[in-house]
């Protein structure tokens, strides 16, 4: 009991959002559904007129018909701008959880699920959940109380209340079957939501890697795999079908018996004069308004139990991925020197472990560098550094304040991190440069930063800095996006500064001066740089060679070539021609 009435309010939680709209929303819905009972009973009034032959009540009451009529489509017209409007809130207000809460999951998680399928449960949930609160339950609610009344009615001018009680419980056990029977397909709806996903995800598989299925001949091996998820679906709704037969049957059967009782209910009462005509008006006026009811309603449910199954998938995934937002000792961050320590890090992907009691420190400053083979750890290490993902054991301490005893948001103010594979957003070039600043650069500066990030190609656009990349505009190489980002960090201007292969995208004349730029920037700051191209590192205070997860050389360029070791080795790779 305690649980449903907490999903009852789980459920009902976005009505907050409305900010008291829904009270209008709900007044005229509520007005919408009784005016149809409204106007039976008045025809039930004109008939028993007629039955007195009394005109000035016939009179009386058509004038009162046609103004409930005439109120009705304005209530009805009212009762759909606050529907809009509570939609709106109710819409905004999940988005604005939604997004919030998607901005602070765990990075890791997020990416194994996938940004098109993350895109789905959440678009999904969020507008049928908008649909549920503000359409399917109002509506239940409003034709619920349609019926009660409606009931109500037939009950106090009922001469025979057995009959009228019987009628009520055949009612009732044909309302828990259609429950049950829908309950019994949920499970089928979630299997065949699964297999929807999967088929979006293949769709999207075909219209991202065009290319690489057109030079392999892969087509007819995608719609293949494509054909098998159709017909496990075909497979699981005639299975569904088969159970639907089960529960509609008796359902059915209840309904029907129902109208044959009822024909014999007003023919007995014809026949025995027990009934006055205005009375089986009514009865057969209220019961059409009910049956019509009851479909609606059953409609509804039906609706609802599948609105359920995308709202039950936004809350699973939201409630398997944990927050990397921190809850408890929020502390604002103080930036001092920038000294960084890793302590005892232990972190795995699922099974894949990455580091085991890992220790480093890195002292405010100072540029070190990480190398080594692909795969080693290094992206890995920058992300915890970044605070981008979270290690399973062990702290990573920035300034003395354990990050996660810290608000990450204010963390991520005095970090610059670039990712192993930059992107750009649509927008324009001039909005992506300065997303990560309060106010506006000076255009000098602007200038001189796009000088030295090697960003001369944004004045060969008509519109410079101006011109719309990402999806909807002008399509930037890698190592436009890779300068790009660098001149983004340049002008943001952090005191702690992770670079993941800052240049891997860069010939080798703009790679230099870029090296040159950086180091000239980032003089007094620490800076974190991965790269596989040893021209890049061998400036830095402290080189570490990493190798699965440990550290197995360090030291400055020169005392690793007199080491002779792997970073030897390397180097000796890259000048050997
Ligand atoms: N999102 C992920 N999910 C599962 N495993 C991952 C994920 N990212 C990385 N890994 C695994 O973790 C290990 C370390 O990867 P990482 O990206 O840190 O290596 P790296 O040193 O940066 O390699 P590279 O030089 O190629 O960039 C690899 O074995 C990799 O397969
Ligand atoms: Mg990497």
């Amino acid at each position: 009991m305690k649980e449903a009435l907490s999903n009852i309010k789980k459920f009902l939680s976005p009505i907050g959002y409305t900010k008291g709209r829904w009270r209008g929303f709900l007044t005229a819905e509520m007005y919408d559904a009784f005016q149809s009972v409204f106007t039976v009973q008045v025809g039930v009034f004109i008939i028993a007129a007629i039955e007195t032959k009394n005109i000035e009540n016939i009179k009386f009451w058509a004038i009162i018909l046609v103004v409930v009529n005439i109120f009705s489509y304005f209530f009805g017209w009212v009762a759909e701008m606050c529907r809009e409007s509570a939609n709106g809130k109710v819409d905004m207000g999940l988005r604005r959880k939604y997004f919030e809460k998607y901005i602070h999951l765990d990075n890791t998680k997020v990416e194994t699920i996938g940004t098109g399928k993350m895109q789905n449960i959440i678009f999904d949930g969020i507008s049928n959940r908008v649909g549920l609160v503000n359409d399917l339950f109002v509506a239940i609610l409003v034709e619920i109380l349609a019926i009660i009344y409606a009931f109500t009615l037939i009950a106090t001018k009922s001469p025979n209340r057995t009959y009228f009680l019987g009628f009520t419980l055949l009612f009732i056990v044909a309302t828990f079957l259609i429950r049950v029977g829908l309950g019994i397909l949920q499970k089928t709806r979630k299997q065949a939501k699964e297999i929807n996903m999967d088929l979006a995800r293949r769709d999207i598989k075909i219209l991202m890697s065009k290319f690489e299925i057109l030079q392999n001949n892969k087509l007819s091996i995608e719609m293949d795999k494509q054909e098998d998820l159709i017909n496990k679906k075909v497979k699981l709704r005639q299975r569904g079908n088969t159970k639907k037969i089960f529960w509609q049957t008796p359902a059915s059967g209840i309904m029907d018996a129902m109208k044959i009782g009822i024909y014999v209910f007003v023919g007995i009462g014809i026949v025995t004069g027990n009934y006055t005509f205005a009375y089986i008006m009514l009865l057969l006026q209220l019961l059409n308004i009910v049956s019509r009811y009851v479909w609606n309603i059953r409609k509804y449910l039906k609706e609802w139990y599948k609105s359920i199954v995308h709202i039950d998938k936004l809350w699973e995934t939201f409630d398997s991925i944990s927050s990397m937002k921190n809850t408890k000792d929020i502390k604002k961050f103080s930036p001092k020197h920038g000294d960084i320590f890793l302590k005892n890090i232990s972190f795995s992907y699922e099974k894949n472990k990455v580091f085991e009691n890992f220790n480093l420190e890195i002292q405010g400053g100072t540029k070190t560098a990480f190398v080594g083979e692909s795969g080693g750890g290094k992206t890995t290490l920058i992300k915890l550094l970044a605070g981008y993902i979270r290690p399973d054991k062990g702290e990573v301490i920035v300034d003395g304040q354990k990050l996660s005893k810290i608000k990450l948001t204010d963390y991520y103010r005095h970090i610059g991190y670039l990712t192993q594979d930059p992107s750009v957003f649509d927008g324009t070039i001039h909005e992506n440069l300065i997303y990560a600043l309060d106010k506006e650069p000076d255009t000098k500066h602007l200038e001189k930063t796009i000088k030295d990030a090697k960003c001369e190609f944004i004045r060969e656009f008509d519109n410079g800095l101006e011109t719309e990349i990402g999806e909807r505009g002008v399509r930037l190489s890698g190592g436009q996006k890779q300068r790009l980002a660098i001149a983004k960090i340049m002008l943001k201007n952090p005191n702690i500064i992770l670079l993941d292969e800052p240049t891997s995208a860069l010939d080798s004349f703009n790679e230099e001066q870029i090296n040159i730029a950086l180091h000239n920037l980032f003089k007094g700051k620490t800076v974190v740089v991965v790269a596989h191209r040893l021209q890049t590192v061998k400036q830095a205070d402290r080189i570490i060679f990493l190798e699965q997860g440990k550290i197995i050389e360090e030291g400055t360029h020169n005392e690793l070539v007199k080491l002779g070791g792997k970073y030897k080795r390397m180097l000796d790779l890259q000048s050997g021609f």
